[in-house]
């Protein structure tokens, strides 16, 4: 049997990768002029996996610019995340491990980073700094790959993924104002910096008293549409021998709500159980058990949210759009109306619900889907009733 063309769960960007040319085209022209770029949408939408697939057709064409993507999602203080952006910064700038060695002192004035090769010396190295000395020389490092491109005569295009992460560092305002004096005077380094938290990216991006105000061109990343996620699925499964028609293929992304880790993930579960050829049944089959897998996960989220917040969530499953009438506070039990609108900003905060067209809904379709089975004892189907 041939292996599954669906993939969901890691950064796609060859195979399983599709559509986003609009996207692309535009990342990769910023990136390439040295317009630094700030990407926003939900997670799972596919901002990693489009900035990853970018950054190798850029890697292709321009053995001159050095990429480097960064994820933050892990990293919890400012002298962490220092010693990771020289390391890596270092690791681009240079093939030649004999180079990596002497860059500590090639580079640095203040500082003096440890550096040691490891078993493979072709491979990696590991690097360290004394953290006092870090503290007091942080902008050596936040400057090094300006000077690193300025004596060799390269560019780096640098590109932070979950950047939001950072403001959970302590003194982050002083390290945010710090970042930000020393990245806007590169000439030669473009950034990319991306991130899920809706809420916590615009307020760091498009706060006009923030320091990050204006540091680039922002992107909102939006879902892909029906019609493209129909041609990949449908060639998806020709390519493996099995067949779906236009009319069946729509379904998975109309359930899915177009979100692109879902779509992903309902199609590789119809994949699975369909011999020939796949139809409503096999959909529904692949959506239960798609429920099922990510049931724990949704329990997990609904024990951590408030009683009168899942109120409110009830609400919004249900359609309501007037959630400070007296009928609509009295049924579904929201409390006072400042109640009503302190739970709607966390959970739109939190990225639960969000607006569209007036109206919100579940940013996360499964979840949405998995709550009305669990609390109104809605069946699963397949229409999609908003
Ligand atoms: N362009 C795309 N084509 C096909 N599937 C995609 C695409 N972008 C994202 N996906 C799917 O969505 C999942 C999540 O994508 P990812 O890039 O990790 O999102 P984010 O970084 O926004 O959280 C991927 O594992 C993949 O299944
Ligand atoms: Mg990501």
């Amino acid at each position: 049997m041939k292996d599954s063309p669906f993939v969901y769960g890691t950064i796609v960007s060859t195979n399983s990768f599709t559509n986003r040319e609009v996207e692309s085209a535009k990342l990769e022209s910023n990136l390439l002029n040295g317009i630094n770029t700030t990407i926003i949408s939900p997670r799972r939408w596919g901002k990693s996996s489009l900035v990853e697939k970018v950054i190798s057709d850029i890697n292709k064409k321009d053995k001159k610019t050095k990429t480097i993507i960064i994820d933050l999602f892990s990293v919890s203080s400012e002298e962490e995340f220092l010693e990771l952006f020289a390391h890596q910064v270092i690791k681009a700038s240079s093939s030649k491990w004999q180079e990596w060695m002497t860059s500590g002192k090639e580079f640095f004035k203040n500082l003096m980073p440890k550096l040691s090769i490891g078993i493979d010396p072709t491979s990696d190295f590991s690097l360290s700094f004394d953290w006092q000395e870090l503290k007091k020389n942080s902008e050596e490092v936040l400057n090094l790959p300006e000077t690193i491109a300025n004596k060799k005569g390269i560019k780096f295009i640098i590109c932070l993924d979950e950047f939001q992460n950072l403001s959970s560092f302590k003194d982050y305002l002083v390290f945010e104002k710090k970042l930000r004096a020393s990245w806007q005077r590169h000439k030669s380094v473009t950034y990319c910096l991306f991130g899920s938290k809706r809420h916590m990216m615009t307020e760091i991006f498009n706060n006009p008293s923030k320091p990050f105000y204006r540091f680039g061109d922002i992107m909102l990343l939006q879902k892909i549409e029906t019609k493209k996620w129909v041609t990949f699925i449908r060639k998806s499964f020709e390519k493996t021998d099995k067949q779906i028609d236009e009319n069946t293929a729509e379904i998975i992304p109309i359930v899915m709500k177009n979100h692109s880790w879902y779509v992903q993930q309902l199609a590789h579960y119809t994949w699975n159980v369909t011999h020939n050829r796949a139809t409503d049944t096999e959909i529904l089959i692949a959506l239960k058990e798609l429920i099922s897998a990510n049931t724990p996960l949704y329990q997990k989220e609904t024990e951590s949210i408030s009683s009168t917040q899942l109120n409110l969530l009830k609400a919004v499953a249900k359609g309501e759009t007037q959630f400070t009438s007296t009928a609509v506070m009295r049924i579904y039990n929201l409390g006072t109306p400042r109640n009503v609108s302190k739970n709607k900003t966390l959970l739109i905060n939190s990225d639960v619900i969000h607006e569209v067209n007036n109206q919100f809904e579940f940013v996360d379709p499964a979840f949405e889907i998995w709550f009305k089975k669990q609390f109104f004892n809605l069946p699963y189907n397949l229409e999609n009733t908003n």
